[in-house]
């Protein structure tokens, strides 16, 4: 399962916003098309925009763009993901000869899956034998250059027997849980069940979790996490219900030029995507809404971080180089 096909003249994207009912490669031969592809929701997932962006400099480079040009209009595409930013600077960084971009947003691809891995096998100390763990949004091999944050623990963790379920949040509005993250757990024959968002507090105080697991879209130095809208409400659950709420990440979601959550800027998106579901109207036309793609989770109701350089525990401020 992968998200992305380079092809050497033009990035190949699995359209995600249509899966998992149809699967339907998107062409992408310039920046503008990747820039539509990112704003479409047709790839995300943070460390998967962050790849997608940097062939999106590739094929800008190839067809004579404005490099400045498309960089800013790419990091615009989806302000939180940090990882954007990210590869669009180290591509820069490069210069402007095709080849050598090339070779650079490969070994970023490379690397990201590396550090999925490396996020799996960092996390198998903190799930604990017959695991019932929660997640969020989709985190997996559609939203990574490898197997993913969140659920590349989760994998690592059913591969070495210790998960008896999974539960995945439905994640609105754009329903990354019910059509992503459940299609990737059933693919992999993990035992699994799937919540509307607003059952989580219930089944948190049940019992029935002993481990919440996320990703994130971008961790300030201090440890705040901005991750799907959503995980906040979980966060706050499983602090009340007594249950550990760790956040998976490769060092490149950690944004070392941001000191505290409040700092993170917070993507607004459109009226529609809440008014509308999956084409249907729901809601009266005209009805104002505030739509934020995600929240902010204070560091202090992290109990974790696990990370492609290991386990990070609070109190947070000090992270490996990376
Ligand atoms: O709006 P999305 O689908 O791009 O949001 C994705 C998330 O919030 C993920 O949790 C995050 O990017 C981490 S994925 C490895």
């Amino acid at each position: 399962m992968t998200p992305l096909r380079w092809r050497g003249d033009r990035l190949e994207v699995l359209d995600q916003a249509l899966l998992p009912h149809e699967e339907r490669w998107r062409d992408c031969r310039s920046s503008a098309d990747v820039v539509a592809a990112i704003t479409e929701m047709a790839v995300r997932g943070a460390p998967a925009i962050g790849i997608t962006a940097a062939f999106g400099i590739v094929l800008a480079a190839r067809g004579g763009e404005d490099l400045a040009a498309a960089a800013r209009l790419l990091k615009a595409a989806r302000p939180t993901a940090v990882n954007l930013a990210g590869a669009v600077d180290r591509m820069l960084a490069v210069g402007t000869e095709v080849g050598r971009l090339e070779r650079e947003a490969r070994a970023l691809w490379e690397e990201d899956r590396a550090s999925c891995d490396a996020i799996g096998r960092a996390g198998l100390p903190w799930v604990p034998e017959g695991a019932r763990i929660l997640t969020h949004c989709n985190t997996g091999a559609l939203a990574t250059g490898g197997d993913g944050t969140a659920l590349a623990v989760i994998r690592a963790a059913h591969r070495a027997g210790t998960v008896s379920r999974v539960y995945c949040t439905e994640t609105r509005p754009w329903l990354q849980g019910a059509r992503l993250t459940a299609w990737e757990l059933a693919s992999e024959g993990i035992e699994y069940r799937l919540l509307v968002d607003s059952a989580a507090a219930g089944l948190l105080r049940s019992g029935g979790v002993d481990l919440v697991i996320v990703g994130a879209d971008r961790v300030a130095l201090n440890g705040d996490v901005a991750n799907k809208v959503g995980t906040l409400s979980l966060a706050f659950a499983a602090r009340a219900c007594g249950v550990p709420f760790h956040v998976a990440i490769p060092l490149s979601t950690l944004d070392r030029h941001t000191t505290t959550g409040a700092d993170i800027p917070v993507e607004e998106r459109g009226a529609d995507e809440v008014r509308v579901v999956r084409g249907r109207p729901v809601a009266a036309p005209g009805t104002p809404v505030w739509n934020p793609a995600f929240d902010v989770t204070p560091a202090e109701l992290v109990s974790g971080f696990v990370t492609d350089a290991g386990a990070i525990e609070p109190p947070y401020g000090v992270w490996p180089a990376g």
